[in-house]
């Protein structure tokens, strides 16, 4: 039967600290997926390479996809997308981002913005993602809420239109003023936060006098931001130039049920799509998906692999076979699975907005598109410019086999970038990264899954541009660079630093020599 609800899918994202895994949880808790009250927090065993939830999972003793969270929300369906919490995994994020039509941004109340919090709002703009903002931690003191909304319009150059406004100042957390019924909503405490927080909602004139001070402070502030015309408008909002801004606690579950709701009403559903030729497809048309996340090593029993596809358009039906748009090839989908971990589910359909898990899937790479009907293709995403290169080889001699392979899979997952060269074989590959953490999970995967310990080696090597065969012909052999060639045919040349790609670009003004997307953006 098909499904006809409409689809939210998005990401919260945040620089670490901010309460990503908090929302996260209060969200499918206060959407009744999880009906345990309490919440996860303990940071000491959690590793930045191992995603949150699978903490949240071991600790709830709950099922959820490493990709993705599907939970109902009032005849809704909730696609959550999980995104890597730490700024070395930049590029990840960036490629996950590209599976969701919104995203919702943490800032913690006393820190403001954060490295982190500028570099994913770059992202979204890049992407064209809109951006729901949640000032996160109004429990605690704070940062006045005025200098939040200035920081976000002078440094992020976009503009905040608050939907609620806190009553009482970071730290005195009484509830908020929702901006467009000029309600209060009065929050109650419960002890150790309750998966519903007790909300009521009152007119001016039935604020108590316990609250009358800071509500009509608060009502002040909000009239300043109507004179300032800093209210939500749809079309700039979709258009990634404003950025609607709630209050919340998300440790006591304070304006989680508002978030929801936002999303319902505000945030897009799944849309019409181009593909690199430029033909749009729409949600209604036949299948397609493309695949944004390549995971191997779950599980330690046998070697698993699964290509994570978002849904463009069209029914998804478990066993159809689709075309994989790259190879021409058919493929065919028994196996997939929208919840794994401890059980595995497979999903039998799934629509525009979903995520499904495509188990078994060598052929298919981060990036590629799969389709019935009309050929489509689905642009790559593109890469970012690494700023960290090592040399690998194998550790241990005798297990070159399993080193190769390990490289070759850990270059299709985009764990690492892997550039080769004639000069340097197979045997000493350049593993490329936007951020050293990298190194770490290559070091750890290719020891534990691929049973073949690496051995790095630091190359001097800062800048990375791309040119084409000519380019990389003409530079061969040139002093103070190196170029080498990533799977996918692109040449790419290496420099020590700025001044130097600088300079070979003067000394050869016929090669082309293009930058990449900056990891930091
Ligand atoms: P992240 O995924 O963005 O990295 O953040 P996470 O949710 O893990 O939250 C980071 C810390 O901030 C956690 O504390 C969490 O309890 C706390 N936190 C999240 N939301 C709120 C909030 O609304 N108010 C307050 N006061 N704290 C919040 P922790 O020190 O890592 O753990 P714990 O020892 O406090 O449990």
């Amino acid at each position: 039967m098909l499904d006809t609800r409409p689809r939210r899918t998005f990401a919260v994202i945040s620089h670490p600290d901010a309460g990503k895994s908090t929302t996260t949880e209060a969200l499918a808790l206060h959407a009744r997926a999880i009906n345990e009250a309490g919440a996860v927090h303990g940071k000491g065993d959690r590793k930045a390479t191992v995603s949150d939830w699978m903490a949240m999972e071991k600790a709830r003793g709950i099922s959820i996809t490493s990709a993705a969270l599907q939970f109902d929300y009032r005849g809704h369906v909730i696609n959550l997308v999980d995104t890597p919490g730490h700024s070395d995994f930049s590029e990840d994020t960036y490629r996950v981002l590209s599976a969701v039509d919104s995203a919702v941004m943490m800032i913690d109340a006393g820190k403001g913005l954060e490295p982190q919090t500028l570099k994913l709002f770059r992202v979204c703009a890049l992407r064209g993602i809109p951006v729901i903002t949640v000032i996160n931690k109004w429990d605690r003191p704070g940062l006045s809420p005025l200098e939040l909304m200035d920081n976000i319009q002078d440094q992020i150059k976009i503009r905040p239109t608050p939907l609620t406004w806190p009553v009482g100042e970071a730290g005195d957390f009484r509830g908020v003023l929702d901006r467009r019924s000029g309600e209060f909503i009065k929050y109650t405490r419960t002890a150790g936060g309750a998966t519903i927080a007790p909300e009521t909602r009152m007119s001016s004139e039935q604020v108590g006098e316990d609250d009358r001070l800071v509500w009509e402070a608060a009502f002040e502030e909000h009239q300043l931001l109507d004179l300032e015309e800093a209210n939500h408008d749809q079309a700039t909002f979709l258009a990634g130039e404003t950025t609607p801004v709630m209050f919340a606690s998300a440790l006591q579950n304070f304006g989680i049920a508002q978030l929801l709701e936002l999303l319902l009403e505000l945030a897009p559903a799944p849309s019409p799509t181009p593909g690199v030729d430029g033909t749009l497809r729409n949600p209604e048309d036949e299948f397609s998906a493309f695949v944004f996340k390549v995971q191997s090593g779950m599980n330690s029993a046998h070697r698993d692999r699964l290509a994570y596809a978002r849904i463009v358009s069209g029914e998804f039906e478990r066993g159809m076979v689709v075309t994989h748009a790259e190879t021409g090839r058919p493929f065919a989908t028994k196996f997939a699975q929208t919840v794994f971990g401890r059980e595995t589910t497979s999903v039998e359909h799934a629509y525009p907005g979903d995520i499904i898990g495509l188990v078994n899937a060598n052929s298919l790479r981060v990036g590629d598109t799969i389709f019935t009907g009309d050929k489509i293709e689905f642009p790559k995403v593109p890469s970012f410019a690494p700023e960290h290169f090592m040399t690998a080889s194998a550790g241990d001699i005798s297990r070159f086999k399993q080193f190769r392979k390990g490289i070759e899979q850990l270059d299709q997952e985009g764990v690492v970038q892997v550039l080769r060269s004639d000069l340097r074989g197979d045997q000493n590959p350049v593993l490329a990264a936007v951020g050293p953490l990298q190194f770490e999970v290559v070091e750890d995967r290719m020891l534990n899954e691929f049973n073949s310990p690496i051995r790095l080696a630091r190359l001097d090597y800062k800048v990375a541009r791309v040119t084409d065969a000519a380019g990389a012909e003409a530079l061969k052999g040139a002093r103070g660079c190196e170029v080498l060639q990533r799977r996918d045919g692109t040449h790419v040349v290496l420099f020590a630093d700025q001044w130097r790609a600088n300079a070979t670009a003067r000394d050869n003004p016929d090669v082309r020599l293009d930058a990449l997307p900056a990891g930091g953006v």
